[in-house]
């Protein structure tokens, strides 16, 4: 079978593709044909960094969609030919989604409704989970995102035209919540609309507070935050009181500082979030709303529901991991 690996550490051209085995799945896990590999950030961060000192060859890609062709001892035999989304399929394993077939943990790949594409189930693992935390990490949760759970609450996401912000958009939407997006330009407002945004705010227009604070005066209760070096003054100026910013990502600066008596005061929290690192009932919340969503119909893809695709064939992985870190608009995908 074809698999994209590397071996070293470096830029896209580090990435080849070569044969390979068909891999035998071991006991709790399947193997699945892989259909479609979604490429996110990590992925490529992860390249530059090498593959982990135990590791000789590292097949790149966390997320992907493809149908399940073998089970190993323990697994339902009925599993066979369910189609399902992929998540963390490389995290501390040598084995991405860019290879005809992978085998992973059985838990890893969860059934994806008939109606939803491979291109959809490609591009939840990474997005939609750190999404999901970011709506659940506020004080008296909800755990798990369900229709109605978010009503009454407020959402700032920034950048609502990236991977995680469209996901989250869509998830806090189908929750219930009023949703407000930052984007840079109209044709990001557009998507974030789509996405299903209530309220956009060009974030480089003047005063974006005053614009947040006329959209939901009563302040914010969780900010899902892309920038949080250099939003920290604005994500500051449209909180509400006990409300949460959730910051996933350190896009535009890798420090900030806050006032303690302000933020003691108003009781706010700021809570980091990876989702690699979250806890395992976190994780099993993330995968079961996600379904949730999925079948809903709330969790889409595509230009029309805010995410573009961006299509390479699996010999050009190298040209989709230079499209994500270029910073594309949408959702780099890869046809295996
Ligand atoms: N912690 C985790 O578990 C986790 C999970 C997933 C992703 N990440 C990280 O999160 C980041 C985004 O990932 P992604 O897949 O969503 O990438 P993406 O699709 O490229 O989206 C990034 C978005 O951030 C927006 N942005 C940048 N600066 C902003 C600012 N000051 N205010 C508002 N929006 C801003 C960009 O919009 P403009 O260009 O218009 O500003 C863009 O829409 C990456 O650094 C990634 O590595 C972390």
């Amino acid at each position: 079978m074809k698999a994209i690996v590397y071996t070293e550490g470096g830029g896209p051209e580090v990435l080849r593709l070569t044969e390979r085995p068909l891999p035998q799945p071991g006991p709790g896990e399947v193997r699945v044909r892989v259909e479609v590999s979604g490429v996110n950030p990590t992925d490529w961060k992860s390249r530059r960094g090498g593959p982990p000192a135990t590791v000789a060859e590292q097949v790149p890609n966390q997320d992907g969609a493809g149908v399940v062709d073998a089970v190993g001892e323990g697994v339902d035999p009925g599993r066979t030919g369910e189609r399902v989304w992929l998540w963390e399929a490389a995290w501390q394993r040598a084995d991405g989604t860019a290879q005809e077939y992978v085998t992973l943990p059985g838990a890893h790949a969860v059934p994806l409704p008939a109606t939803a594409s491979f291109d959809t189930g490609a591009s939840l693992g990474i997005p939609a989970m750190t999404a999901h935390r970011a709506l659940t990490v506020a004080e008296g949760g909800p755990a798990r995102l369900a229709p109605g759970v978010l009503g009454g609450r407020n959402v700032l996401v920034a950048g609502g035209a990236g991977a995680v912000g469209h996901a989250a958009i869509q998830l806090a939407r189908w929750a219930g919540a009023f949703v407000v997006a930052t984007v840079s330009n109209p044709y990001k407002a557009e998507l974030a609309r789509a996405a299903g945004a209530h309220h956009i705010v060009d974030y480089t227009a003047p005063d974006p507070a005053a614009e947040i604070r006329r959209a939901a005066p009563e302040g914010v209760d969780i900010v899902v935050e892309v920038a949080v070096a250099v939003n920290s003054g604005l994500d500051l100026a449209v909180l509400a009181p006990n409300s949460v910013v959730a910051y996933y990502a350190d896009n535009g600066g890798a420090e900030f500082t806050l006032p303690v008596r302000e933020t003691f005061a108003r009781n706010l929290r700021w809570h980091g979030v990876l989702v690699y690192t979250m806890p395992d009932a976190a994780k099993r919340e993330a995968v079961a709303a996600v379904t949730a969503a999925l079948r809903d119909g709330a969790l889409r893809s595509g230009e029309e529901s805010g995410l573009p695709l961006h299509r390479f064939p699996l010999e050009r992985t190298a040209d989709a991991h230079a499209a994500v870190e270029d910073g594309v608009v949408g959702k780099v995908v890869v046809d295996v």
